[in-house]
């Protein structure tokens, strides 16, 4: 039999409607290679039935268990404007953390009053900027409050909770204990309420976010024991129970072979368990804001085989690099990395996936065992479609890749290619005078 590019006995990290085929992968019946030589390497290919699929799911999962939910897409995960019409159309809300990513949820009809904005240390321009648009606002301790209520007061408001102990998950996606940059402890979030409720603030809600990529259903668990002793502690302040609970995004995709995917039955069910203490479906609304969860396993990011270098280790470079994905440079993540087109005959053997960049960090995969490869084979990185295109760059003047969406068996263009002009156009002509 002809062998494919999953390695034998390895569990596949690319879910339906992507196959391995002989003649390489596909989706949704396409062929990755194809796909390259239409659009272009490197280039993100993105399924959007696996989006549907993972929000059916977690839709069904959560409103079964508590119905009066929400799920508000964390933008910043994959802000592409034709995904994020998918995620509309499926009735999710926006989570946004910058003014131009709700600029993107607008334009995508994200209605205010299912879009939520969390800064991260916002100037007086941004929380004004959230006022404009009525969105609700989260703010991250309660000295924002004034600078916030200066500009106007937001239809709900809410604060944001540090658990005050690290959650699992990788190192560098923590984002609780008195280290991290985010929340306010209890006594805080208090008394900023109670400073909100002196300016006449009514509907309240309660927010926490204590890590992410997180696959032990335990940790949702503790965030909903969290989320129910805060209720009751806050309710007291507010005189009435908040508008919404929300457990933040957090819940994990398995990148690694070696990973399981997450319980997420069990997971929503540990979450609700300590809510349910505290609050019913009745008066509060639970919200979640996923972004990797809805996107991560939607996409491919193929990269073109560059350059080989025989050695201990061996390399093989690509056109995809830390620029293209910079996870793996920046926090050590894994992704599956697969021959994307036939697979050449002959035994696999360790090498270091690498890209173009001149950093000794710039890397795709560490001491992986893949088939001979050659100038011009096409590689396929798994599980990139969250916090992959977000976080590119343009680096070492290095045009940002393009975007494909792959839907009832059409590949179309969502994003071009960046060109080189469009680097440029950052520089003004004359500098000398520009600055006269
Ligand atoms: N809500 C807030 C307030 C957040 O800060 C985040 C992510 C989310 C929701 C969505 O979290 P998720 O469901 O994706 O875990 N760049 C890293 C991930 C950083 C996440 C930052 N905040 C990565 O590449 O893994």
């Amino acid at each position: 039999m002809t062998p494919t590019g999953l390695p034998p006995g390895e569990p596949s990290r690319l879910p339906p409607p992507f196959e391995f085929a002989p003649d390489g992968i596909r989706v949704d019946g396409l062929g990755l290679a194809d796909l390259a030589d239409r659009f272009g390497s490197p280039l993100y290919v993105t399924s959007a039935l696996r989006i549907r699929d993972n929000v059916l799911r977690l839709r069904s999962a959560l409103t079964t268990r508590w119905p009066n939910s929400r799920i508000l897409y964390a933008i910043k995960a994959n802000s592409n404007p034709a995904i994020l019409r998918i995620l509309r159309e499926l009735g999710c809300g926006a989570d946004c953390s910058s003014p131009a990513e709700m600029v993107f949820a607008q334009a995508a009809g994200f209605p205010r009053r299912e879009t939520l904005y969390t800064a991260a240390y916002p100037s007086d321009a941004e929380l004004a900027g959230a006022i404009e648009a009525g969105v609700a606002v989260n703010l991250d301790h309660p000295g924002l409050l004034p600078r916030l209520l200066r500009a106007g007061r937001p239809p709900l408001l809410s604060f944001r909770l540090n658990p005050g102990r690290s959650a699992a998950g990788p190192e560098g996606l923590r984002f609780a204990g008195r280290d991290s940059k985010f929340g306010s402890s209890l006594a805080s979030v208090r008394q900023g309420l109670e400073a909100a409720h002196r300016a006449g603030v009514r509907d309240w809600g309660i927010h926490t976010m204590p890590g992410s990529n997180i696959l032990a259903p335990d940790h949702f668990g503790r965030v909903g024991d969290f989320l129910g002793r805060a209720i009751r502690s806050l309710q007291r302040v507010m005189g009435r129970p908040p508008t919404f609970a929300d457990a933040g995004g957090g819940l994990g995709v398995p990148y690694r072979p070696t990973e399981t995917e997450l319980n997420l039955d069990l997971a929503i069910s540990r979450l609700v368990l300590g809510l349910r203490s505290a609050a019913s479906p009745a008066d509060v609304q639970l919200w979640m804001e996923p972004g990797r969860y809805l996107v991560a396993d939607s996409t491919v990011l193929l990269g073109t085989v560059t350059d080989t270098k025989p050695g201990r280790p061996a390399f093989v470079g690509t056109d995809a690099g830390m620029q293209t994905l910079l996870r793996p440079a920046l926090y050590g993540a894994y992704h599956a990395i697969y021959p994307a087109g036939p697979v050449r005959p002959g035994t696999r053997r360790r090498v270091t996936v690498t890209g173009p960049i001149c950093e000794n960090t710039d890397l795709l995969g560490r001491d992986r065992r893949l088939p001979p490869l050659e100038v011009g084979d096409l590689l396929a990185v798994a599980t990139a479609g969250a916090y992959g295109y977000s976080m590119a760059s343009p680096y070492n003047n290095r045009p940002r890749p393009a975007e494909v969406l792959v839907d009832g068996g059409r590949a179309r263009l969502i994003r071009r290619r960046e060109t080189t002009d469009d680097l440029l156009c950052q520089v003004p002509e004359r500098p000398d005078r520009e600055r006269g």
